[in-house]
């Protein structure tokens, strides 16, 4: 194992909330409640294909490109606002010391993220500096679970797909890791994240994990 490629929203900070305050505000605005069962299907997914799940939870049809476009913008906007305070307090627990064990063990660290907004994040935490790579929604144009994202990670840091792990939270990114002959840590609940080689229920769990033993 040469090489870990984390996703951002939910594994490396904590603003996978936001996302999901951020589509509720939406949801409501349009009429419909959404809570954070439905949410679990956004994890991951691209802000266009979480429109479309959002829309199909509320039962909404017949929305033009042009109207969905403004809804994801409109979300995006509030997602923006909500993150715009963020500061190191949001790096979710025992990240800063993983990331600084695979240094010293000479392990390369990616981002592959499908948020637009991954490489701001990074900089904003101040922790842009530890990335070897830095793959975002920016610089990818197929959404998990399509293996993209990681595949391009991988190949900015050269290191074969085969040799890198990913660390994800959602099912999608679990299967885009598959997708790329990488293995995948799951972060959070085992009866939704089952099919990734291990499964820790927190971040603060990952330093127990034997990278070579997946
Ligand atoms: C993923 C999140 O990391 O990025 C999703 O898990 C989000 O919830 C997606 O929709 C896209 O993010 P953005 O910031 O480009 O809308
Ligand atoms: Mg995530």
């Amino acid at each position: 194992m040469k090489a870990v490629i984390f996703d951002l929203d939910g594994v490396v900070v904590n603003t996978a909330k936001y996302h999901y305050l951020a589509w509720k505000k939406l949801a409501e605005e349009l009429g419909f409640y959404f809570d954070i069962k439905h949410n679990e299907r956004l994890k991951g997914v691209s802000r266009m294909e979480s429109l479309r799940i959002v829309l199909e939870t509320g039962g909404i049809q017949g929305i033009s490109q042009k109207e969905k476009e403004e809804l994801a913008a409109r979300k995006n906007g509030y997602y923006l606002e909500m993150i715009s305070r963020i500061d190191e307090s949001e790096i979710l627990p025992g990240i800063p010391e993983f990331l600084n064990r695979l240094k010293q063990e000479g392990i390369k660290i990616a981002l592959g993220s499908a948020s637009k907004s991954g490489r701001m994040i990074l900089e904003k935490l101040n922790l842009a500096g530890q990335f070897d790579a830095i793959v975002d929604g920016n610089l990818v144009e197929k959404p998990k679970p399509d293996p993209e994202v990681f595949v391009t990670a991988a190949r900015l840091l050269q290191i074969p797909c085969e040799q890198c792990t990913v660390v994800e939270d959602a099912a999608a990114g679990i299967e885009a890791a598959h997708a790329g002959g990488m293995k995948c840590i799951g972060i959070g609940d085992r009866a939704i994240l089952g099919r990734a080689d291990a499964v820790v229920e927190s971040t603060e769990k990952l330093a127990k994990i034997d990278l070579q033993a997946l």
